[in-house]
């Protein structure tokens, strides 16, 4: 797969776990360079180390994405490691259980800071850099629920996500004349560790489990290497006409 990405500079966030580390690991194998950035130090490390081990390059770096000088930072790092950036891909994000009458203000604030915050303060970094080098990609993960779609019981997720979506048009329209696509993937049901912490919250794991099945056509969930693909393809030059795009990516949840 030539994907025209050798050499190019990456950064992934919520690259640690799931749907980030198999997209910093197709980046790599793509022969692009990657930073590996995650909340959790060790686990962003785990990653760069396997891709390195691999023969690929990547190395770790620990973000917080909710704060500005940490996303600043993480642009400052991946410059003075591999000389810029061409791809941005903000990844991180976290779920919780809640409609508006049950959330607590705080969880809601921290869902909407890691996803919409996060995707904002990483851009507002990494769009200068991009810039300078005449154009860039970024590729934001929302999800299948961003459309005209929402799940019961998770209302500051569906919130954040629809917000992530309009965000990358908006993006898309104000930095398309400098050369930087603005993309979204919208995965459905992907088996990571945000559902094994799900799991651990609901009574019947087994009814959990067979629910999310049940949403698809196709009858399962999805992998992060399935995910992984689409966010690569979206910032290669494959994709050279799309943004402003949401590319759904759900076993076919959201047309049934
Ligand atoms: N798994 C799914 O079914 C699914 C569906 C649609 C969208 N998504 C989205 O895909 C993305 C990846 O999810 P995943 O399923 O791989 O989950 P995951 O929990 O396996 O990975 C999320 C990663 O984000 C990191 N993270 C959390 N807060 C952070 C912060 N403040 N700063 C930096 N990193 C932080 C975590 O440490 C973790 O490594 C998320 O944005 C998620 O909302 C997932």
């Amino acid at each position: 797969m030539d994907m025209f990405l050798k050499d190019k500079v990456v950064v992934v966030t919520g690259a640690g776990s799931g749907i980030g580390a198999a997209t910093a690991r197709t980046f790599a194998e793509e022969g692009a360079k990657v930073v590996v950035a995650d909340f959790v130090e060790e686990t962003a490390a785990k990653v760069a180390g396997e891709i390195a081990g691999n023969g690929g390059a990547a190395v770790p770096f620990r973000v917080d994405v909710r704060v500005e000088a940490e996303a600043q930072a993480m642009v400052d790092f991946a410059v003075a490691t591999y000389g810029g950036l061409d791809v941005l891909v903000n990844n991180a994000g976290k779920g919780m259980l809640g409609t508006v009458e049950t959330a607590v203000e705080s969880e809601w604030n921290d869902i909407v800071a890691v996803s919409l915050n996060g995707t904002f303060l990483c851009s507002k970094y990494a769009i200068p850099v991009m810039r300078a080098r005449g154009g860039g990609a970024i590729v934001n993960t929302a999800s299948n629920i961003s459309m005209a779609m929402a799940i019961k019981d998770r209302a500051a997720y569906v919130a954040a996500k629809g917000a992530v979506s309009a965000l990358t048009r908006s993006m898309a329209l104000d930095f398309a004349a400098d050369n930087i696509r603005v993309n979204s993937v919208a995965p459905g049901v992907i088996w990571s560790n945000y559902f094994d912490v799900m799991l651990g919250q609901v009574a019947d794991p087994e009814a959990f489990k067979e629910g999310l099945r049940a949403r698809a056509p196709t009858h399962r969930w999805g992998t992060p290497q399935e995910i992984a693909n689409a966010i690569v393809w979206l910032a290669s030059e494959r994709a050279s006409y799309a943004t402003g795009s949401m590319m759904t990516v759900d076993g076919g949840s959201s047309i049934w």
